[in-house]
């Protein structure tokens, strides 16, 4: 039986015309005196965001890593939104590795955001000499754990202006911003106005099988590299990944087709009658009682997903067609009733 992978975004296999192009990658010594395919990769990506300037890096989270330690001395406050990728899942590395001081904001302003108001009011608090200074906002777009919620331009520049009004800095992780921009069908900078520094990650979603950048304006990232050597993520011919990335920004057109195949899934599960909100990008989040169960019993049928929450999560990407998203929907069929109930 062939396995039908929803776990994530992440799993695609490289394409045979991305493997063609690492072959056959121009490279020198990124460590040295920069690697050309990596130049050109950060010129591109650098562009396409509105920023001036992009550092490529192994993955997302030594990506939102550098940046914390960009902006974050001894004993900081960092803001991000409850269930954010920095919170939750990089091993806490924000805290003692960036010695950033975590605080989950509720999502008061909608899925996966905390609301202006709100940032306006932490960040407002004067203590005593000895309270945490509030220095950082995170934002995630789209915000996984949410679900793939998106947060449109105006919603971002509400955010990001009040955080500047309340003289914080800002990062934005964007492993999925191109989600973000295909769903709302804006551009890319439009989701990055008014932050300090963003994080874009080639390997979800786009089918590249290595690869994230770093961006923000050049003084920063020359600080970026120095961060990227002492992290043990300086690559030497990086230009074998570099192709891949830009092979794989190839794919920014056809996310809409992800999303498609996710509406599709989220319709077919509806009607087997279980508890979903739709999805907004390729993320479809459903409610079951017992996730652990859950995914065993999709396992045995050969249909992957992850566990998010109190939900499984089924992601949709490019190495997934819509046949395969049938097939699935008919072999979940016969035990939806068993898979809800848990
Ligand atoms: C929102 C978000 N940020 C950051 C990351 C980290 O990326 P990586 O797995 O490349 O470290 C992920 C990974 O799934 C993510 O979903």
């Amino acid at each position: 039986m062939e396995r039908l992978d929803f776990r994530s975004d992440t799993v695609t296999r490289p394409s045979p015309e991305m493997r063609r192009a690492m072959a056959e990658a121009e490279v020198g010594d990124d460590v040295l005196d920069h690697d050309p395919t990596l130049a050109r990769l950060e010129a591109r990506v650098a562009e396409l965001l509105g920023v001036e300037a992009s550092l490529w890096v192994p993955s997302g989270s030594m990506g939102n890593l550098i940046a914390l330690m960009l902006h974050l001395e001894r004993g900081d406050r960092f803001l991000a939104p409850a269930g954010a990728h920095v919170l939750s899942s990089e091993l806490g590395t924000a805290a003692w590795l960036a010695g950033g001081m975590p605080e989950a904001l509720p999502w008061e302003g909608g899925p996966g955001r905390p609301s202006p108001e709100q940032v306006t009011k932490i960040a407002g608090v004067v203590g005593p000499y000895y309270a945490l200074r509030t220095k950082l906002l995170c934002l995630e777009n789209t915000h996984n754990v949410a679900g793939g919620t998106v947060t449109p331009p105006d919603a971002h520049l509400a955010l990001t202006r009040a955080a500047r009004a309340a003289g914080l800095l800002v990062h934005l992780d964007g492993a999925r911003i191109w989600h973000a921009a295909a769903a709302l069908d804006c551009s890319l900078d439009a989701l990055t106005r008014g932050v300090d520094t963003v994080q874009v990650c080639l390997s979800k979603g786009l089918g590249a099988p290595v690869g994230s950048l770093v961006c923000g304006r050049k003084e920063a990232m020359r600080a970026a590299r120095r961060l990227r050597k002492m992290l043990g993520g300086g690559v030497r011919q990086g230009g074998v990944l570099g192709a891949a990335g830009l092979v794989a920004l190839d794919y920014l057109p056809r996310i809409p087709e992800d999303h498609a195949k996710a509406q599709s899934l989220a319709v077919g599960l509806r009607a087997l009658g279980f508890d979903l909100e739709m999805p907004e990008t390729n993320i479809v989040r459903v409610r079951v009682s017992d996730a652990g169960r859950a995914i065993e019993q999709l396992q045995a049928i050969g249909v992957l997903v992850t566990p998010s929450g109190d939900a499984i999560r089924f992601v949709t990407h490019r190495d997934l067609s819509e046949v395969d998203v049938r097939d699935a929907l008919e072999r979940i069929a016969p035990i939806a009733a068993q898979v809800i109930a848990g």
